[in-house]
């Protein structure tokens, strides 16, 4: 949430910093702008909409300088406005900032700022609020060495927030120079030569550096041309390690696709063996997750699993819990993460937690892991971004080897959850009653996934007629049951975020406990309906949505398609596999079928409206 980058070195900084900007535009994308040091002249250039409106504004008024910063928004305090955008300055104008994260007190400081006549804001943003205290202390610190003191006035400003931040901040007078901090919102330092780097996603500068340090909280860095010194907030000077990224530049390119989601979408088959390659063992038809940090002994001990998480990651948790309690027998709750770090949920010794994120940054994520953490709880991370703070605040976890994701809609991220969480089910089931002939079912339906995958991907012309033939219904209902149930609120919520469709997911049953009531010729309702034990249910609730003139879509298998011949208006085929693996496929057509509505209705799909990617906000 949020972009921010940050260049001192020899080249231009402004291609630099909007070369970054664009790579973090997926972050937040309602406004932008950079500060430029020229001299001991600062140049700013900012405005609301997207990068592109920036960089026009910057051909048009051109900064030159070898050190800067940048920013690209999503609005917490304050209007999507010119002037609520990012940097803002202290009352000297000579410090500019960028700031992700929110300045809770921010009232409290401007009172406080007041009294010191530090009273003139252009902005209704908590950031600019700290841009003056920064300013503020500035002046009133003494000492000849102005770096120092530059640190030593954010250190203190820091001291006196409440809230959270990723910040990075210059001052005209002081050159080739520059301090970020954090607490709570990432920050990377990318380490070049002689040229060092600040972002708060190392895709922003990987292009430039693939040496970089990650920032921990309450970190300060002050960064100069050839090095760089991490403090924390107290003024201790520290040590880190710097490490090589995994990824490239390449990595986050679109390619020939027309957006990152589709191009997601297609590297299932990919993303879905990745998420299992070296895990499986079939000698003893179980998985191998090291990890985890777990001898069998306490593996075999766990009485409880807390699977929590936020939005697509939460809807991966609740097939979770059928999994892990249909192949383990181990007791399963699933936690919205928002909820869980603020209440006190009653827990067993045994209990054991995962946080699941693909960014390893959802504040709310973090903020449930520190509070399990905080009560004694082993507390493992699910985790695409192996540098995130949820990876490296947790007690171990499995990584999901996906691959950057740049689409704000998560796809692929999900599917390589859901294998994990298979593997998970199976480790812990296999250490107590799943049988050898079960475990190997479950691994021989894993292995045959990535090419079941490919025959789900050949649906999306298909898919995509349906999605045309819909294009001017008022919304989607989505239905399913048992493991297909998350499935169905899954199908719901990628529909939301890229088409702005009103969108429900329910259990089938509760279909005829009130949603009946909204059926319509007009409301089409997709059905997740696989040939398996609950088909001939799905099937009363189809007729029942039949029988009332609602449209039907129904994704199913095996003999499925035979009977819902003339019932269902149209029908997806996909390959039957075992129920325990179903959610991996059927989730993979309501991916398309949102992606496709959503391009015939001539929506943003990988910047869909008030949405960003990462909510490092609470
Ligand atoms: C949905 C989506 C969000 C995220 C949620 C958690 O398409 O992208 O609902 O799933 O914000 O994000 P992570 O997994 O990064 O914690």
């Amino acid at each position: 949430m949020c972009g921010i980058v940050g260049y001192v070195g020899r080249s231009e900084a402004a291609p630099i910093l909007l070369d970054g900007l664009r790579r973090l535009e997926y972050r937040g994308y309602d406004s932008a702008g950079v500060a430029i040091v020229d001299g001991d002249h600062i140049g700013t250039r900012k405005c609301a909409g997207r990068i592109a409106s920036l960089a026009k504004l910057m051909s048009e008024k051109p900064l030159s300088g070898s050190y800067g910063i940048g920013h690209t928004r999503w609005a917490t305090h304050g209007k999507v406005t010119d002037e609520n955008a990012h940097p803002h300055f202290d009352a000297s104008g000579k410090i500019a900032l960028i700031h992700n994260g929110v300045i809770e007190n921010y009232q409290a400081l401007k009172d406080q700022l007041a009294v010191d006549g530090d009273d003139q804001f252009t902005s209704e943003t908590d950031t600019e609020v700290l841009a003056h205290l920064i300013g503020n202390i500035y002046r009133q610190l003494d000492g000849k060495d102005s770096k120092a003191r530059l640190v030593n006035a954010v250190r203190a400003a820091l001291k006196q927030v409440i809230g959270t931040y990723g910040i990075a901040v210059l001052h005209s007078d002081i050159p080739d120079f520059m301090v970020g901090a954090r607490r709570g919102s990432p920050l990377v330092l990318g380490v070049g030569k002689d040229e060092n780097f600040l972002a708060s996603d190392v895709g922003a500068i990987v292009a430039y550096t693939r040496d970089a340090v990650y920032l921990n909280d309450f970190d300060v860095v002050a960064v100069e041309r050839d090095k760089f010194e991490i403090s924390s907030l107290a003024g201790e000077i520290g040590d880190r390690q710097v490490s090589k990224v995994e990824f490239t530049a390449e990595d986050i390119k679109k390619g020939d696709y027309p957006h990152y989601m589709l191009k997601e979408i297609f590297e299932q088959p990919a993303t879905v063996r990745d998420a299992m390659r070296g895990r499986l063992s079939l000698e003893e038809c179980t998985a191998k997750l090291g990890g985890l940090n777990m001898t069998p002994a306490q593996l075999r001990e766990v009485g409880r699993v807390v699977l929590t998480g936020c939005g697509t990651a939460l809807h991966a948790a609740m097939v979770g819990e059928y999994l892990i309690e249909q192949l383990a027998n181990v007791p399963t709750e699933v936690e919205y993460a928002s909820e869980f770090r603020h209440r006190n949920t009653p827990m067993t010794p045994d209990t054991l937690v995962f946080a699941i994120s693909q960014s390893g940054e959802t504040a709310d994520t973090l903020g449930a892991l520190r509070e399990s953490r905080r009560k004694g709880y082993r507390t493992l991370g699910i985790c695409n971004n192996v540098a995130s703070t949820i990876a490296r605040e947790s007690d171990g976890g499995v990584y999901m080897h996906a691959g950057p994701e740049i689409g704000v809609a998560a796809t692929k991220s999900f599917t390589s959850q859901l294998v994990i969480l298979t593997l998970i089910g199976l480790l812990l089931g296999r250490m107590r009653s799943l049988s050898t002939a079960e475990g190997s079912r479950i691994i021989e339906a894993l292995e045959a996934l990535p090419k079941q995958i490919e025959e789900v991907l050949k649906l999306s012309d298909e898919i995509k007629a349906i999605a045309k033939k819909y294009a001017d219904v008022n919304g989607v209902l989505f239905f399913g049951r048992q493991f297909n149930f998350p499935i169905a609120l899954e199908g719901a919520l990628k529909m939301k975020e890229i088409t702005y469709l009103f969108a429900e997911g329910h259990p089938s049953a509760e279909l005829k406990h009130g949603i009946i009531a909204l059926v319509r010729p007009d409301l089409p309702s997709v059905f997740i309906a696989p040939d398996d034990g609950v088909f001939s249910k799905n099937v009363n609730n189809i007729e029942q949505v039949k029988a009332r003139k609602g449209p039907i879509i129904a994704l199913t298998s095996g003999n499925g398609a035979k009977k819902l011949k003339g019932i269902a208006n149209d029908i997806i085929e996909i390959p039957d596999v075992p129920d325990c693996v179903s959610p991996i496929l059927t989730v993979i057509p309501l991916q398309l079928l949102a992606y496709h509505l959503a391009v015939e209705l001539g929506r943003d799909v990988d910047k869909p409206r008030n949405l960003a990617k990462s909510v490092t906000v609470e």
